[in-house]
């Protein structure tokens, strides 16, 4: 079969990424310990570590834990604060040729406000706004379980961001996530990322102790995948707004589910713990299946699943 080269740039609201793997926001921290490894350009974008007005120490340890296929975290978004972000981070990932999508968590809609306007003053790629860390008390998943706080905490976003797009990313946490997605999206939002982590527990039997100090945490990786599908495949019916897809992809054909579902670009997250190349690999995987696929663009995955 001759060589086909194939389309690998996409579109996220308007922003170009050269291919459509991106980093899930806590898993890559802000680049630098990944920089060692290889080029930061070769990304599609990169997620931050969600970012906070004021700096957090995070919750106390044992805060990750081992699951089938998965892992659990209470990590309760630690991170340097958004003033740190911009003078000390966003300078180092400014070397590359990649997208920064600048994840911010708030205890207010104010908050988030003041740090969109920071953030979009600073020049970020995008603004993920996160409504869905179940890790914290106050803010995080309270706002993306209730449509209308959901909406106002969009609203805000939008109004403080400038010309930076905005992307709301949602909890699976939800009985029916398409209410939260039509909330988000008849506020403003730009793009929808989705899925944040799954609500758990594990017990350790001997002590009876819950595995994590926190009790619950948040279920990622492989076995969250189906799930990820199945409400990145809602919401892509529900509403007219392009998705960053992400929960548990660890190769280039779960990347192609979740486009086939209806993702323009897919983050990956806990897989880059098993094996600090996978996006990489996800990237060149995709880019290989859409070839033996006879496809031109990578793009041409998007939504073209054949629901029965
Ligand atoms: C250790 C850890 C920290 C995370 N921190 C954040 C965060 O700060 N902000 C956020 O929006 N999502 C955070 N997430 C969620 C991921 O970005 C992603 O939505 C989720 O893990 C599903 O993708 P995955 O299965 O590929 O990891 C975190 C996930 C993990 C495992």
């Amino acid at each position: 079969m001759p060589e086909q080269t194939v389309d690998l740039s996409v579109s996220l609201a308007g922003v170009a990424l050269k291919n459509p793997v991106v980093v899930a926001s806590g898993t890559f921290g802000f680049g630098r310990e990944y920089s060692q490894f290889y080029d930061l350009s070769a990304l599609g974008g990169i997620c931050v570590k969600g970012l906070t007005l004021h700096p957090r120490a995070g919750n106390p340890p044992p805060r990750i834990a081992e699951t089938p296929r998965g892992i659990l975290n209470s990590v309760g978004l630690q991170n340097p604060g958004v003033e740190a972000f911009v003078a000390e981070e966003l300078p180092f990932l400014r070397q590359y040729d990649v997208k920064v999508i600048a994840n911010i968590s708030g205890n207010t809609p104010e908050e988030y406000g003041i740090m969109c306007e920071t953030l979009a003053a600073a020049g970020v790629d995008m603004i993920e706004v996160n409504i869905s860390c179940p890790n914290v008390k106050a803010g995080g998943m309270a706002y993306g379980t209730k449509p209308e706080l959901a909406a106002e905490v969009t609203e805000t976003a939008k109004r403080h961001a400038g010309d930076v797009p905005v992307m709301v990313k949602l909890s699976p946490n939800v009985t029916d996530i398409t209410e939260i997605a039509r909330a988000v999206a008849g506020a403003g939002a730009d793009a929808l990322s989705l899925i944040n982590t799954i609500r758990g527990m594990r017990i350790d039997v001997k002590t009876h102790r819950p595995v994590l100090h926190m009790n619950t945490g948040g279920l990622s990786g492989p076995a969250v995948l189906p799930v990820a599908v199945r409400m990145v495949w809602e919401v892509a019916n529900a509403v007219d707004l392009p998705i960053l897809g992400m929960g548990g992809v660890s190769c280039g054909e779960d990347a192609a589910q979740l486009m086939l579902a209806g993702a323009s670009a897919v983050a990956v997250g806990t897989a880059i713990f098993a094996d600090v190349y996978a996006p990489l690999h996800v990237r060149d995987q995709l880019r290989d299946l859409a070839a033996a696929q006879g496809l031109t663009a990578v793009s041409q995955f998007t939504g073209a699943v054949r629901a029965w």
